[in-house]
């Protein structure tokens, strides 16, 4: 498995969740441009398909929680999506943000020097396709960057459908609380990491994942001194909310 290639990991050690964490609207290009400000190397956003198959960044199934629309994501093309606005419902001042493709937030972290972990996060029913078409679209997008985009997914039928449309992206699996066959399903996915919520972590944990030749990445942590720990058990990434006061 991964043991046997050259380490795909270059990755920065501290990662924005969802663009710019809590000082941007999240999945939202301005999360980018916060995250620069605040010297942080790498984003992780998540990534679905709209009713047309057009690869943009939501967090949830439907647009309410985070634009002033009402539906299902599954059911909009994405010219309905990006006619909504995704930032009034944070701050005012963010009120042109936009629910942006995947396209853009390529150019957008190209343009600024930051590496990437997409999450691909299907709709109800469609990991396959979305694994497939967002795996490949990514491979596309960063074709000529210097560090390929992570991706990863709870998802894995879809981070399966990803490794056979775009096999040389590296990935990451992600689990909530680590299941005791992480590892055959880690391996069967030829995973180069992965990825865990960090309440439930302990040394033991993070030293057998270490131990197997992998990576991890641990979210989503938004205390200084928690990230400390983590980090002198061997976490490679953490992934915070708080770029403004976790380093
Ligand atoms: O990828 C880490 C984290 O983003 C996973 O949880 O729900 O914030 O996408 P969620
Ligand atoms: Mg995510």
């Amino acid at each position: 498995m991964s043991l046997d290639r050259p380490d795909s990991w270059r990755y920065p050690s501290l990662v924005a969740h969802r663009c710019g964490g809590t000082l941007a609207p999240e999945n939202t290009l301005a999360g980018l441009t916060l995250a620069v400000r605040h010297h942080v190397g790498m984003v992780e956003f998540d990534a679905k398909l709209s009713a047309d198959n057009v690869p943009f960044l939501l967090h949830d199934d439907d647009v309410d929680r985070t634009s002033n629309g009402r539906g299902a994501a599954v059911t909009m093309s994405y010219s309905e999506i990006a006619a909504l606005d995704a930032g009034s419902w944070f701050a005012a001042e963010f009120a042109q943000e936009r629910m942006p493709t995947l396209e853009s937030v390529a150019r957008r972290c190209i343009e600024l020097g930051l590496c990437a972990n997409v999450e691909i996060k299907p709709c109800a029913g469609r990991d396959e396709v979305t694994g497939e078409l967002v795996a490949r679209a990514v491979a596309r997008l960063w074709k000529d960057a210097p560090v390929p985009p992570l991706l990863s997914s709870f998802s894995e039928e879809a981070l399966a459908a990803a490794q056979t449309s775009a096999p040389a992206l590296p990935r990451g699996l992600l689990f909530g609380k680590l299941p005791h066959d992480w590892l055959a399903r880690v391996k069967r996915l030829d995973c180069v990491s992965v990825h865990f919520e960090h309440t439930p972590i302990g040394r033991e944990q993070v030293e057998s994942i270490r131990s197997e030749g992998l990576r991890t990445l641990a979210y989503t942590v938004n205390d200084a001194s928690r990230a400390r720990t983590l980090r002198a058990w061997g976490v490679d990434a953490i992934c915070t909310d708080r770029i403004d006061t976790v380093t």
